[in-house]
C-alpha cells in the first residue's frame, strides 16, 4: 500500500562478466598474481583460502591472503590483509584494482567469490580516503566480474 509522501527509489549497478577463457591479457597476468597471492592463506578452520592483490597507481602491487585464528572472529579476510598492508606501506598512493580468487580444498571455484560485508566497508573507507572510486576483479574458474567499488556497497554509511 502507497501512502501519500512515499516514493520508491531505484538502486541499480552494472558489473561486467569474462568467460575466463576470453579474458584480455593484463587480466590474465593478474590472475597469474592472485593465484599465487592465495597460497599465502592460513586457512586452518574453513579450508577455504582467498587472494587478494591490490594494484596501487604507483604500479606497486600488494598481495593478502586470508589469516585464521582459533578464535574465529579473529582471523582476518584476504581482501583488509591487503588493503590495509597498502594503506600502511604506501600512505597517500591510490588503489586502483582490487582483485581477488577463492579455492576450496584444492578447487578453484567456479563462480566468482565476492567481498564480504566487512571488506566492502573498508573499501568504501579506501574510496573516501583517496577521493575516488576503483576497479574490483573477482575471478572464477569459469567467469570473471569486473565492478566499481563503490557500486559494491549501496548506500554506505556515511557522515
Ligand atoms: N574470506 C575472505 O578472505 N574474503 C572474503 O571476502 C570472504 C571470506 C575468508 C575468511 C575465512 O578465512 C574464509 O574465507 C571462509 O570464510
Amino acid at each position: 500500500m502507497k501512502e501519500n509522501g512515499y516514493r520508491e527509489q531505484k538502486y541499480s549497478m552494472t558489473y561486467g562478466e569474462y568467460e575466463t577463457e576470453c579474458l584480455p591479457e593484463d587480466y590474465r597476468r593478474l590472475r597469474e598474481v592472485v593465484m599465487e597471492a592465495a597460497h599465502g592463506a592460513y586457512r586452518e578452520y574453513s579450508g577455504f583460502a582467498v587472494g587478494a592483490v591490490v594494484v596501487l597507481e604507483n604500479g606497486e602491487i600488494v598481495r593478502g591472503a586470508n589469516q585464521e585464528n582459533v578464535a574465529y572472529p579473529s582471523g582476518m579476510c584476504a581482501e583488509r590483509v591487503a588493503l590495509f598492508y597498502a594503506g600502511a606501506t604506501y600512505p597517500g598512493v591510490a588503489v586502483k584494482t582490487l582483485a581477488i580468487i577463492a579455492r576450496n580444498g584444492e578447487e578453484w571455484v567456479k563462480d566468482p567469490v565476492t567481498p564480504c560485508g566487512a571488506c566492502r566497508q573498508v573499501m568504501a573507507e579506501v574510496i573516501k580516503r583517496q577521493g575516488k572510486d576503483f576497479e574490483v576483479v573477482m575471478f572464477g574458474e569459469e567467469r570473471v566480474w569486473v565492478a566499481r567499488a563503490k557500486d559494491l556497497l549501496p548506500l554506505a554509511f556515511e557522515f
